[in-house]
């Protein structure tokens, strides 16, 4: 079997991070959420894998390498247009010719992986098979619904939703959903929806499968989803101290210190993930945060939040909670007369003082 992982698009909902790099590369507990979709391949047997790009795709790239620090080998695929998932299907017809395989969108989280998922569909004779989980607002997701675990109708992102059953982005095919494929039209979105195909090889009377989300699934789509998706990976997170801690700094729970990060005078409660060159001073690093390359942090509190590589935090006199910052941000408390916010502010930022 092989896989198909998604890594184009836009990301237009996490702006203004995605204006300067990929959402796929977005890290959670310091690691690029698309790595966490290549171990899931890899962990279900699937190592030959094409990855769909798009205008980030030089960065994917160099992030991802040949896919052999994973055990993969991965294959790039350019899709010149983010038409939709199913376009993404079409430009990957030579790289998966008539081979079954597994499709996954490269902005998801999964914990409990699709191995179960493939071993159903590997064991059956079916078209299709998709991963749901029950969620709240069904209206942002492709909904099914289900008769005895076989899918009898799917919609895309509907007004009036059928079921509380999401896809989640993870789909395993045979060769019939080319055909499906080659007769879409767009969407009322303007994309080629494999919502759509699924639902054709439903109206052809092939057998569609599905199966449910064990443990944890995430979209990290919007950035309170990238601190959930963040705190949940980092509650599983081993402890492991390297870097330089001093002694008048206090480690506690679980916390990953890589090595050349350095700790001083400050306090860190787990689970916490400081990575390689970072700088904490006089500070103290809460729960479920994950503190990235270069960053410095000085005479702070924070917790619950993620820190991208080579931004500068100083002396903030209130707790920093919940937060997601960019690369190369600097956050510094006023310390002359008249004390005022003076903000230089990206397109789309939001801010709560
Ligand atoms: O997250 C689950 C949902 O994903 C499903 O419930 C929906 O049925 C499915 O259509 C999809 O909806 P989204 O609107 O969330 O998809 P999004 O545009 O965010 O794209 C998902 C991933 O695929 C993302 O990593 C970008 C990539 N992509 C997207 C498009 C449209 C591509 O590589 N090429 C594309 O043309």
């Amino acid at each position: 079997m092989k896989g198909l992982i998604l890594a184009g698009g836009t990301g237009s909902r996490l702006r203004p991070l995605t204006y300067t790099g990929a959402k796929q590369l977005i890290p959670v507990a310091n690691r690029p959420i698309l790595f966490y979709a290549i171990d899931a391949l890899v962990e279900a047997g699937i190592t030959d894998i094409g990855m769909i790009i798009g205008d980030t795709g030089d960065e994917v790239r160099e992030a991802v390498g040949d896919g052999s620090q994973f055990g993969a080998q991965v294959t790039f695929i350019s899709q010149p247009r983010p038409l939709g998932l199913a376009h993404a299907v079409k430009v990957a017809r030579d790289f998966l010719r008539d081979a079954p395989f597994l499709m996954f969108l490269g902005d998801n989280l999964l914990r409990g992986g699709v191995k179960d998922l493939v071993d159903r569909f590997a064991g059956g004779r079916y078209a299709a098979s998709i991963l749901l989980t029950q969620v709240p607002d069904p209206t942002q997701f492709g909904v099914a619904v289900v008769e005895n675990e076989r899918v009898v109708k799917l919609v895309e992102k509907p007004k009036t939703p059928p079921s509380n059953l999401a896809l989640v982005g993870v789909y395993c095919f045979s060769s019939a959903i080319h055909e499906a494929v080659d007769g879409l039209k767009p969407s009322w979105r303007g994309e080629y929806e494999i919502t759509d195909a699924i639902q054709q090889l439903i109206d052809w009377g092939l057998p569609v499968d599905s199966a449910r989300v064990q443990g944890w699934w995430k979209d990290t789509g919007r950035p309170e989803d990238v601190l959930d998706a963040n705190r949940l990976i980092l509650e599983d997170l081993n402890g492991q101290v390297q870097g330089l801690v001093d002694a008048d700094s206090e480690i506690a729970g679980r916390v990953v210190i890589e090595a050349g990060a350095q700790i001083t005078r400050s306090v860190v409660r787990g689970p916490v993930s400081i990575a390689s060159g970072a700088v904490i001073v006089d500070s103290y690093i809460g729960p479920y945060t994950a503190v990235g390359p270069k960053v410095q942090i000085s005479g702070t509190e924070i917790e619950n939040s993620v820190i991208l590589a080579d931004s500068v935090i100083e002396d903030i006199d209130v707790r920093i909670d919940q937060t997601l910052i960019g690369r190369g941000v600097t956050v510094r408390g006023a310390r002359k007369r008249p004390r005022a916010l003076r903000l230089v502010l990206g397109d789309q930022s939001r801010v709560e003082v």
